[in-house]
Order: structure tokens, then C-alpha cells, then sequence
């Protein structure tokens, strides 16, 4: 007997199939959570969940805005009648999912939660790992993710007919996270995928396995191994600022790649032949953006923006330097922190869209 509380760490367990089959395994009485979008796309969702006689059924339109204290109380309400044995069904994107699994971890001081992302973002990272957090707004300012819990999902379905209605832009922010964790840790998968780029759903159950590999070690990010996770978000989460988020995330990690394996490259670490063949990959297989990218929104950026932007990163050591991922090969890392002036001699490179 296992006396395990419903959301401690566990292996995932994934499920895959249409959304029509495994809706089956929804226990009845349960609370369902859905973002609307996806149900205008996939008319055969809320039906499907009907007919397993939920509590309640929840819509709320994902997007960044949702992932506030209003999503969540309303999550909450539509949960109280809730038992603690009772499931609850996240069906959408990050958000949506981040949103639903504080809920399940507050309703009752927690009950089971299972996933369904409907993003390719989702089905590779957020989606696993357990976390879950809302964002909070201080001075009109969005500070994302400070109220957050650790719940694992109890089961996640994948159902690759949700991601038909995704756009190019989400396919590849998808992709470039997925990539992200197989350059990262598994040299030989790499190899693979260069020499065939794999498809969609190969993508995605490497991406699972490896990123469960993964949390299974640091199921509470306690040793410091998820931090492999943050490759390429450093600057990343700059250059996503300073494009005022209209680079999206996925997009803004693969230029941050980028800027990583320069900084590998200039620091000894990557030696230059990884580096190289790894931006090519990243271009040619998820499609990473070009480096005119980077260029044009540090042009119009002043350095100190930067330099405050990486502070407040929270990737930062103890003593406020930056604290990054580095390849020392393919599919091997190390964790080094990075002095202002090595990426500060990069800048004028990154400025003008070269390699430095
Ligand atoms: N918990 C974690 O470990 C973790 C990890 C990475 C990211 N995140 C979080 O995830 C969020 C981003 O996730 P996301 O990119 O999935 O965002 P999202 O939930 O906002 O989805 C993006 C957009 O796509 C729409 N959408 C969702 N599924 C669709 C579908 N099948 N077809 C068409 N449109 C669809 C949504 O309505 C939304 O407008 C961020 O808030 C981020 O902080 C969490
Ligand atoms: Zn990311």
C-alpha cells in the first residue's frame, strides 16, 4: 500500500491516443479545466468529458493573462464539492496547466491531477516536472511565476490530433525546447536527429523521457540538476523582455541558445567544432531564428537594460553572477558562472548578428 499523497513525485505516466479514447479514463465526478480556444478547435472535447458525468466543467481562455489568482479561484470554486480522492483534469496549454496544478495542489491540501497538454510547449516541458505557479502583478508590473508548488500529475494524455490546430510559430517554440534537452543530454539521440529529423511524436516522447530522466533525480529541484533545463534561457529571458514578448519564449530560448554556445566557446568550455554543429542543427531541424534576430533588439537596447534584465534572472548565483548551462560536448554539460566582461566582449559580435 502506498501512502503517498496525491501529488508527491512519481514516474509519469503517459497515455497515448485520441482525446475521444482516453477521455474514458476519467473517473466520474470529476473536475475538468479547459481552455476555450482549444475547444473551438476541437468541438469533440467538451462532449467527450460530458459523457463522463464531470462535477463541473471549467473554461478558461489560456493565454499569459490567465495565470492569475482570478483562474485559480475560479478553479477552486468549481472544485470544492470535490473530494480528496477526486481528479482533477487540466486540458490546455502551459498555462492552463500551471494554473490547474496549483489548484490541485491547494483543493482539499491536495487531490490528483492529470494532464492533457494541448501545446507542443506543453507536451515537452511544462506539462512534466511537477510545477505549477501563477503569476502576480506588483506596480502594473507582471512578475511571472513567484507563487508556485511542486504537484506532479498523476497521468498525462498525449493526443497528438490537439496539436493539428497549433500554428507554425508553436510547432517550432515546441520543438526548439525539445531539442534543447536532447542536445543537452543524449549525444547519440542528437546524431539521429541530425541525420533525420525525427518526427512529432518520436519528438515528444524523447523529449518526456529525457526530461523525466531528468526530475526523477531532482524531483524538487533541490540538487541543482534541473538547472540543465535553463539551457539557453539566460539570455533568452533577456531577449524575450527586450522584444517586450513578442519574440515567443521558444523562439527567444533558441536565439539564447545561441548566445550560450558562444559564450561556452569563448569561455574554453564548448569547443568550436559542438558549437558549430550544433547551431547548424538547431537551425535546420526546429528552426531556430537567424542571429539578425538578436542583433536587432540589442541595438535598441542600452547595455545597463541587460545588465539588470540578467540580475534579475533568476539563474543568478549567490554572488550575483551569471549562472549558466554550458556544453562541454554533445549531450554533456556543466554549470559555470559567467563574469559580466566574457559576455560583455561578446556584445559587440551579438550586435552586429556575427558569431563572435
Ligand atoms: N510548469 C513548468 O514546468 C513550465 C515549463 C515551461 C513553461 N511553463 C509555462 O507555460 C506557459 C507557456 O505555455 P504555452 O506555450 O503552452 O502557453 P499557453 O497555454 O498560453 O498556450 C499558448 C496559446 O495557444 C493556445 N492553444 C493551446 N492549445 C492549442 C491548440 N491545441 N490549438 C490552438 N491553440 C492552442 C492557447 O489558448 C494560447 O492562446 C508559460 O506561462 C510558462 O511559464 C511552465
Ligand atoms: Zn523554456
Amino acid at each position: 500500500m502506498s501512502f503517498l499523497p496525491p501529488g508527491a513525485y512519481k514516474p509519469a505516466t503517459d497515455h497515448w491516443g485520441s482525446f475521444e479514447k482516453l477521455s474514458k479514463r476519467l473517473p466520474e465526478g470529476s473536475v475538468a479545466v479547459v481552455d476555450r480556444t482549444v475547444t473551438r478547435f476541437h468541438p469533440g472535447l467538451i462532449p467527450a468529458l460530458e459523457a463522463r458525468s464531470p462535477r463541473a466543467i471549467i473554461q478558461i481562455t489560456g493565454g499569459e493573462r490567465a495565470k492569475n489568482f482570478a483562474s485559480l479561484e475560479q478553479v477552486l470554486a468549481g472544485g470544492l464539492s470535490l473530494p480528496r480522492s477526486g481528479t482533477l483534469l487540466a486540458v490546455g496549454g502551459g498555462t492552463i496547466g500551471d494554473v490547474v496544478t496549483v489548484a490541485a495542489h491547494l483543493l482539499k491540501r491536495g487531490v490528483r491531477l492529470v494532464q492533457v497538454p494541448t501545446t507542443l510547449l506543453a507536451a515537452v516541458d511544462s506539462s512534466l516536472g511537477g510545477k505549477g505557479a501563477v503569476d502576480l502583478t506588483l506596480r502594473g508590473r507582471v512578475v511571472k511565476n513567484p507563487a508556485g508548488v511542486f504537484h506532479y500529475a498523476d497521468e498525462a494524455w498525449i493526443c497528438p490530433e490537439i496539436f493539428s490546430s497549433l500554428s507554425e510559430a508553436q510547432h517550432r517554440e515546441g520543438a526548439i525546447e525539445a531539442w534543447k534537452m536532447v542536445v543537452c543530454l543524449d549525444g547519440p539521440l542528437f546524431r539521429r536527429y541530425v541525420r533525420k529529423a525525427p518526427a512529432l511524436e518520436k519528438l515528444v516522447k524523447d523529449a518526456r523521457r529525457l526530461k523525466e530522466s531528468v526530475c526523477a533525480q531532482d524531483p524538487y529541484e533541490q540538487s541543482g540538476l534541473r538547472r540543465v533545463l535553463n539551457f539557453g534561457h539566460s539570455f533568452g529571458h533577456v531577449l524575450e523582455s527586450l522584444s517586450r514578448f513578442k519574440l515567443s519564449h521558444g523562439d527567444a530560448v533558441g536565439l539564447g541558445m545561441l548566445c550560450a554556445l558562444d559564450v561556452g566557446r569563448a569561455m574554453g568550455v564548448t569547443p568550436g567544432k559542438v558549437a558549430t554543429q550544433v547551431e547548424e542543427a538547431m537551425r535546420a531541424g526546429p528552426g531556430v531564428l537567424g542571429r539578425d534576430r538578436i542583433a536587432a533588439l540589442l541595438r535598441r537596447a542600452p547595455l545597463s537594460d541587460v545588465v539588470e534584465l540578467l540580475a534579475a534572472d533568476k539563474k543568478a548565483g549567490k554572488a550575483g553572477e551569471l549562472r549558466m548551462v554550458l556544453l562541454t560536448g554533445i549531450g554533456a554539460f556543466e554549470i559555470r558562472d559567467v563574469s559580466e566582461a566574457t559576455w560583455r566582449n561578446l556584445w559587440p559580435a551579438w550586435k552586429q548578428g556575427l558569431r563572435p
